[in-house]
């Protein structure tokens, strides 16, 4: 708190297209999407006019046993761009609560069927799925959780697959250990298990860690061996980061639970959903006695205002997917890449899959010895960038880049070209 009290702080006043205002109205590119939440841009005037419609109809009614239009219309939207089967959706309000809300929907789903011993979570070595006690427990991020490990619930954790893809090309993959040690595990305690969880493609904030493909296929027929649902968490990777609406439809894979948000209101206003299978909602039928219901409700639950942004923000980028923009910028996005940091001495790697890239940094090629933690060289970077034009997040020395969906040709060659800039200033 120290160092963040003793940064310069930027306040955004207002934004336009793919850029940030500060209240002096110096701009800056928005090189983390917001916290990669922008699809198509600040101030979209489509989104801004839905939202003033929406606004003057009604701006909040609960969704908690009640519903509205949007909310119904958004539900279905949201089941027809799933993988069939997915029919039934849960409304929250940010993505750390759509992973709360799969997780305990599938422990109860468990209980309701007789088989309470089952618990546990799996996940995956470097897993991120939010800040909330449920959602710290599911990951595997020391260095956000540890401190509060002995809070949370116990679970299993299987190693990563190697994955290392530029261009658009895969370089180099091996997920046969990754495979094997979740078969391991289930194997051993399959009895146990709940739950598989994963965050398909890309890992984001691990440093955005990729997955071969086929991976997905792989782990879902693992979980159906051994009877255990797959929670996928497309909080990241959902609407069109990887340069797919969803990841698991186009993996043709159906998970037991969907978690989406962020890129899902493209920006604009807090909404999640979790979409699960009918088989799994029935068990939570019956009698009130029953206390089958799922009793999870949050205040601001489906917000209207939220569900018709979500709506507007899907048609639109239907059409950019459609219109071969998306692929395009994608392209650009990895060429540039390429052209200005392939063989430079301060780029240990780098990792890239659709419109998001991690650079992890080094002293020098070959150049052993990394930088002392203090040393904080990936927040320098990211500070000298604002001089560039940039607003970049890093995380410890790798700099993550994800621009909003719509950055043009020009706009990517401002990012790349200014991070190589800043990069080389404070480094070299
Ligand atoms: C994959 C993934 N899951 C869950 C979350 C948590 O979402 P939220 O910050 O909306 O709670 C994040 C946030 O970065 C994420 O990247």
């Amino acid at each position: 708190m120290s160092e963040y009290l003793s940064l310069p702080l930027l306040h955004i006043e207002k934004g336009q297209g793919c850029w940030l205002y500060d209240v002096e109205g110096k701009r800056y590119l928005d090189g983390n999407a917001s916290v990669w939440t922008n699809v198509h841009g600040h101030n979209d005037p489509e989104i801004n006019q839905v939202l003033r419609d929406q606004l003057d109809r009604i701006a909040h009614s609960t969704y908690l046993g009640l519903s509205h239009p949007v909310g119904a219309e958004l539900g279905r939207r949201l089941v027809e761009i799933s993988p069939p089967g997915l029919d039934r959706v849960t409304f929250s309000d940010n993505g750390s609560c759509a992973i709360e809300i799969a997780l305990k929907q599938s422990f109860q789903y468990w209980q309701l069927v007789g088989k309470p011993e089952k618990r546990l979570v799996v996940s995956m070595e470097n897993a991120y799925h939010g800040d909330t006690f449920g959602a710290m427990s599911a990951g595997d991020s020391p260095g956000f959780h540890e401190r509060f490990r002995s809070w949370t619930f116990e679970n299993r954790v299987f190693k990563a697959p190697i994955c290392k893809e530029y261009d658009g090309e895969v370089h180099e993959a091996d997920m046969s250990a990754s495979l094997t040690n979740l078969e391991s595990i289930l194997q051993a305690e399959s009895d146990q298990i709940a739950s598989v969880i994963l965050e398909p493609s890309i890992q984001g904030a691990a440093g955005m860690r990729l997955q071969p493909p086929g991976f997905l296929r792989e782990v879902r027929d693992l979980c159906d061996r051994f009877d255990t649902h797959l929670i996928l968490d497309e909080v990241f990777v959902g609407f069109g980061r990887t340069g797919s609406i969803l990841v698991c439809s186009s993996e043709n894979v159906r998970p037991d639970f969907l978690c989406l948000a962020k890129g899902l209101t493209a920006g604009y206003l807090p909404l999640a959903a979790t979409l699960t299978r009918d088989r799994i909602f029935e068990a939570f039928l019956g009698e009130f006695d029953s206390g089958n219901a799922f009793f999870h409700g949050h205040t601001f639950t489906g917000n209207p205002l939220a569900a018709t942004v979500a709506l507007k923000s899907l048609e639109k980028l239907e059409s950019l997917s459609h219109s071969g923009s998306l692929d395009h910028a994608i392209r650009v996005f990895g060429n540039s890449l390429r052209s200005h940091f392939t063989g430079h001495p301060n780029v240990k790697e780098i990792r890239h899959r659709g419109l998001a890239a991690a650079i992890d940094l080094q002293p020098g090629a070959g150049e052993t010895s990394p930088w002392e933690v203090n040393d904080r060289k990936g927040l320098k970077v990211c500070l000298r960038a604002r001089d560039h034009g940039l607003l970049l997040r890093p995380l410890l020395d790798s700099i993550l880049l994800v621009p909003p969906l719509v950055i043009s040709d020009e706009e990517i060659e401002f990012l790349i070209s200014g991070l190589r800039k800043s990069i080389d200033e404070t480094l070299i």
